[in-house]
């Protein structure tokens, strides 16, 4: 079919436009879906209270509060702790003023560092690691197990859809080098020696 220059230029704006209206459509639509996502995991990660253990507390003018300039980065590793309480036959176990070390009869756990960064904090997880991870107890879904106190039992029990929310949340977190120190046995060693 021999096609008028300008046949051709109208048939060609009659196809381009239409689908420059699908790209929009398509890319504001998931631009809408990341930013329902990431809401959705603010307010998961909110209501779950990772903040509780991953934020350390500083004194306040009305007592503790969140550092929220170390949000979520886990265990301040600069702080330098003196041995826990001695727990031993005892039904106790203890955490420090910041919430972010936790001693009882596993021995000493640290609250990891939740933000991207990608030295010391969740940089180089991928989605799936995190899903694993929260589903089955194992470090980045299929190391060492987790210890306690991390809740993962109950934050396990979310769907695919909100776990993915709350990964894609914490990805838009300003990353903050922090290297928290791995955990310590009950005899105060490393209890995962790299
Ligand atoms: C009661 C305290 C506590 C709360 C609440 C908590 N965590 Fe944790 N979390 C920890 C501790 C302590 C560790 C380090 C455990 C270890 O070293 O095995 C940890 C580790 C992690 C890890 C690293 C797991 C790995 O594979 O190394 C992730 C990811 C994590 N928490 C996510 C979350 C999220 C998301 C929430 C909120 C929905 C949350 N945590 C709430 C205490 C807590």
């Amino acid at each position: 079919m021999n096609l008028k220059p300008t046949t051709t230029i109208v048939l060609t704006t009659l196809v381009a436009i239409p689908l420059a209206g699908l790209v929009w459509a398509a890319t504001t639509s998931a631009m809408r879906d990341d930013t329902d996502r990431i809401a959705r995991g603010k307010y998961l990660v909110t209501y779950g209270d990772c903040n509780a253990c991953h934020t350390p507390l500083k004194p306040g003018a009305n007592g503790p509060e969140p550092d929220w300039s170390r949000m979520l980065a886990g265990h301040p590793a600069e702080t330098e702790l003196p041995p826990p309480p001695n727990l031993e036959g005892s039904p106790w176990f203890a955490a420090t003023a910041g919430m972010t070390a936790w001693a009882g009869p596993w021995g000493i756990s640290y609250a990891a560092n939740l933000t991207p960064d990608q030295n010391t904090g969740m940089g180089i997880w991928t989605e799936e690691m995190f899903i694993q991870a929260m589903r089955t107890g194992r470090h980045m879904g299929s190391g060492r197990p987790i210890l306690p106190p991390m809740p993962w039992h109950s934050i396990a029990t979310l769907s695919d859809d909100d776990l993915k929310a709350i990964f894609a949340y914490l990805r838009t977190l300003p990353a903050i080098a922090n290297s928290v120190p791995g955990p310590l046995g009950p005899d105060g060693q490393p209890m995962f020696p790299e």
